[in-house]
């Protein structure tokens, strides 16, 4: 049998295709050569870090703002540009970004530094303490009679902090020779920290404001001319990908993954061009994605209950927890769970984005009712609830 990579029929189109001529700088992790509306951003970084050039360790900082605003992008912007300057003046410095969706306890932060900077230490079974040692010698031993300085990058630094507690900013601003950088997604992150941290933190915060439509326009046109052919855009297909994300709050990842999304619908089809049309398909197809990527990974209860929302929805009642709870009970049969169970349900699945409830008044003596909305298309919903 013929290799199926080499099959023409899946992929005739694979060496040669029409819609992209490269598809890397559409993927969220492609760094480009210049970030375009974040200059200031970028030069208030740099104004901290030119410290580290002349021995100084810099002060630390914090990066905010919500998603796809360029935080991580501006820091590994800066990180390289550091870096190139660094080796010109044969500095000895360091920065290691950490995203701490995958290192989520001080322990596991503190580890990973040190093995990136080849000291060994397990990923478990040291106490606390001896990792903490481990990583600060580090910084007393040097062959060369040059002092490492370390910059540490803290991306999505909230999960951390959520989880673990700020023990790890203890640790690093106690530390010599070692200046943190923190991204965030909250302006309150601080409300995650005690006051003994923040006096050490003694950082700067720099926000990273949502893209207004034109600017995400900027964005995607530097990507769209190294990944698609010449001509193979409509006119309409960067302003409409712009537009929708600005609506999302301005987030650059959903504009690239609009664009991305429509060039290969239009490959599918064998299309010669990418419309507006693949656009406005490529923006269900995400939110098909996102909704079946959620509702995959909810305990089976759950999905009855977003069934039970689905169908009061469909009948056009209005929602209340009681009627909830009786049309759920209808589909659940014998193994329903209780009353109480559904309203940690409710919750989660508001925390989620998908319903919202809203309390209120039914007027004097007559109490409080909870009224649950559907929050996302009802047929995507559909699809997705029998499709897993
Ligand atoms: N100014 C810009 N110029 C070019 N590309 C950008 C710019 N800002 C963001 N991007 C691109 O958009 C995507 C998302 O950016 P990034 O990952 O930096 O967002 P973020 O603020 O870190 O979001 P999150 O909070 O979700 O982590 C990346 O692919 C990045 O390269
Ligand atoms: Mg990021």
């Amino acid at each position: 049998m013929a290799n199926i990579f080499e099959d023409e029929s899946l992929f005739g189109g694979r060496r040669q295709n029409t819609i992209f001529k490269d598809k890397k700088p559409l993927d969220h992790r492609f760094l480009p050569d210049k970030l375009v509306h974040r200059d200031e951003q970028i030069r208030e970084i740099a104004k901290n870090w030119v410290d580290a050039l002349d021995g100084v360790t810099p002060s630390n900082l914090t990066l905010y703002g919500k998603t796809g605003t360029g935080k991580t992008a501006a820091s590994k912007f800066a990180r390289e540009q550091l870096l190139e300057a660094a080796s010109n003046e044969n500095a000895f410095i360091k920065v290691e970004h950490i995203r701490c969706t995958d290192f989520t306890t001080e322990y596991q932060v503190i580890a990973e530094l040190c093995n990136r900077l080849g000291r060994d230490v397990p990923s478990r079974g040291w106490t606390k303490g001896e990792v903490v040692n481990a990583f600060r010698d580090l910084f007393r031993t040097n062959a060369f009679g040059k002092k490492l300085l370390l910059i540490v990058i803290l991306d999505e630094i909230d999960i951390l902090l959520d989880k673990d507690g700020d023990g790890i900013l203890y640790t690093l601003t106690r530390t010599n020779n070692v200046a943190v950088l923190s991204i965030s997604n909250y302006l309150d992150f601080k409300n995650l920290i005690k006051s003994r941290v923040t006096s050490s933190l003694n950082d700067k915060e720099i926000v990273f404001p949502p893209y207004g439509a034109d600017q995400l326009s900027d964005i995607l046109s530097e990507r769209a001319e190294l990944s698609f052919n010449e001509d193979v855009l409509d006119d309409d297909v960067i302003p409409l990908c712009s537009a929708m994300a600005a609506k999302e709050e301005g987030d650059a990842r959903y504009a690239l993954d609009l664009l991305k999304n429509a060039g290969e619908l239009a490959f599918d089809e064998s299309a010669e061009k990418v419309t507006g049309e693949h656009v406005r398909k490529a923006k269900d197809r995400i939110e098909h994605n996102k909704v079946s990527e959620i509702l995959s990974t909810l305990p089976l209860q759950q999905q009855r209950v977003l069934e039970a929302i689905l169908t009061l929805t469909r009948q056009k009642e209005e929602i209340t927890s009681g009627k909830l709870y009786d049309s759920y009970t209808e589909i659940s049969k014998s193994d329903a769970v209780t009353y109480r169970r559904i309203f940690d349900f409710i919750n989660e699945l508001e925390l989620l984005g998908i319903i919202s409830t809203n309390t209120i008044s039914r007027g004097r003596g007559k109490g409080r009712t909870n009224i649950i909305k559907l929050q996302c298309d009802e047929t995507l919903l559909e699809t997705a609830l029998y499709t897993i």
